[in-house]
């Protein structure tokens, strides 16, 4: 361990997180999201597991080549020597790169899903390391099943890792089952009973399956951990892993108690919460801690009236820490270009030239259909924006929607696709469904929907609709986002591109034309 009170913020948004089921995320969208996060100050990305894909190794990859170099780049390994070549050569443009080994130790793993001797485990974890160290001086071990292994076993393996060359151990609660105090008692026992701890960075790594990912983490903290793994909106398999922005806000609030220290910027969690939330359709939930919609809202009179006389009656922490600021009145249809590049500056946003131009055209057309554009609508143009590809095979040009209680509902929708427009008139069960039918009338392409969202953006009837759609085709599933005062145009646009990206996937095993 060190001695120091610096907490290293190890984000696995990238790795852990996007294990969710439905969460897969695309180049772009893990690039724009490592970027933030190199941004906001996290010590290690773990950016993939380079041997599980193609795709993870290029995001790796790609993630390493754009890093500065005060941040590391992370990539997880198997104890396999495969596993670790992969993740070393795919760390190779890294400045400064972790490989991160690991191999299940508790007793029931080991017996059914290694199938290896104890002995067996121990001589994997010495060669792992070694093998891992051979890349980089930077090797994270894991004890896999960590919290769920004999004490003297695990003991026994962190030792051998350390030995052979690990700087971080790493202990995860990888089926979420530990309780603070318990977990306060590994991370002791390890401190007190591996004789070379001293030479590494204990971690904690909680999974949430008993809502006490958060809790857990910052009782290894308090127990002595250095780095804590974690990822944005508590994102990953199961019930998740320890959401970043909690364990980093209750490190900043009570300091009093935990007087450690994150590098972590707070003002960019919001922008954090939402673009994760935003690329992988996990919406999150209204009374979430730190970044939910209600987190810093009060309704009662009682609280409203102890918040006019003074915060602190009633609040911890300010919105602006987090990065909430109020949703201002923003610009109107008058409003040029430089001002709007000037604005999304200031909100954060530095987008190449394609994607302001499409925004910009995009914030025109909202300020002719509705008077007040805040903040947030801003925020909604450029998450579409910047989903959108260049290249998109397929591209929404106009949409006209026939609806009632008298007549079936018919969409006549217009696309471009792969530079041809197509015209096509569809019904279905409702107007969303006959939107539906129509785009995929002309794209002769039917994914199955696994998930279909609104979200207003603002208050008022005149609000823009951000619609989350999920689309699966043969296991692979993408999600798409589109925004617009209409909710039709918004569901059609965000359709349309959850299907780019599922064609991107798809062509890179079969390129295909799309006839209709
Ligand atoms: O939860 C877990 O055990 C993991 C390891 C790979 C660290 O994610
Ligand atoms: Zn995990």
């Amino acid at each position: 361990m060190t001695s120091d009170n610096h907490v290293r913020i190890f984000d696995t948004t990238l790795r852990d997180g996007e294990q969710s089921p439905g969460a897969s995320m695309n180049l772009g969208e893990k690039l724009r999201i490592a970027e933030l996060l190199e941004a906001m100050g996290v010590d290690i990305i773990e950016a993939g597991f380079p041997i599980a894909s193609n795709g993870d190794f290029e995001a790796v990859t790609e993630v390493s080549k754009r890093a500065g170099d005060g941040i590391v780049i992370c990539g997880l390994a198997r104890s396999g020597f495969a596993d670790i070549d992969r993740a070393a050569e795919a760390l190779k443009p890294a400045p400064r790169s972790r490989i991160h080994t690991f191999i299940s130790t508790s007793p029931i793993h080991m017996k059914y899903k290694l199938q290896m001797e104890p002995e067996e485990v121990v001589e994997a974890v010495h060669a792992s390391v070694e093998r891992a160290r051979g890349y980089t001086d930077d090797v994270e071990w894991s004890p896999e099943d960590g919290t769920r292994t004999e004490r003297d076993f695990l003991c026994r393996t962190v030792e051998v890792a350390i030995k052979a060359g690990a700087t971080t151990i790493n202990i995860p609660d990888t089926v979420g089952y530990t309780l603070p105090e318990e977990y306060t008692e590994i991370i002791s026992i390890l401190l007190n009973r591996v004789p070379n701890i001293d030479k590494a960075v204990l971690s904690t790594h909680c999974h949430n399956d008993l809502g006490l990912a958060v809790a857990n983490s910052l009782a290894g903290v308090r127990a002595g951990a250095r780095q804590v793994e974690c990822t944005i909106n508590g994102l990953g398999e199961r019930a998740g892993n320890a959401a970043m922005e909690e364990i980093v806000m209750a490190l900043k609030t009570r300091n009093d108690l935990m007087p450690y220290q994150t590098q972590v910027d707070t003002t960019k969690i919001m922008p954090a919460s939402r673009l994760v939330s935003a690329i992988t359709g996990f919406t999150v939930q209204n009374n979430k801690a730190i970044v939910g919609a209600n987190a810093f809202a009060h309704e009662s009179g009682i609280h409203q009236d102890g918040m006019l006389k003074n915060a602190d009656t009633y609040e911890i922490m300010t919105p602006e820490s987090v990065g909430l600021t109020e949703s201002k009145l923003v610009m109107g249809k008058h409003s040029g270009r430089h001002a709007f590049r000037e604005k999304l500056k200031e909100m954060g946003y530095e987008l190449g030239q394609n994607s302001v131009e499409d925004a910009f055209r995009r914030f025109k057309d909202l300020a002719d259909k509705k008077k007040d554009v805040y903040d947030d609508d801003i925020i909604a143009i450029v998450d579409d924006a910047v989903t959108s590809e260049e290249n998109d095979r397929i591209r929404f040009v106009s949409l006209r929607i026939a609806c009632g209680s008298e007549e079936p509902p018919e969409a006549r929708l217009v696309m471009e696709v792969d530079g041809d427009t197509r015209e096509t008139v569809q019904t279905g069960d409702g107007p969303v469904d006959a939107t539906f039918n129509a785009i995929k009338a002309l794209v002769d392409f039917t994914p199955h929907l696994q998930l279909y969202q609104v979200h207003s953006v603002t208050q008022g009837t005149d609000a823009q609709a951000e619609v989350t759609v999920r689309l699966e085709e043969d296991g692979k599933t993408t999600n798409g986002q589109g925004a617009d005062t209409d909710t039709l145009v918004a569901s059609a646009r965000a359709y349309i591109n959850a299907l780019n990206k599922l064609l991107l996937k798809r062509e890179k095993t079969a390129p295909a034309a799309l006839s209709a």
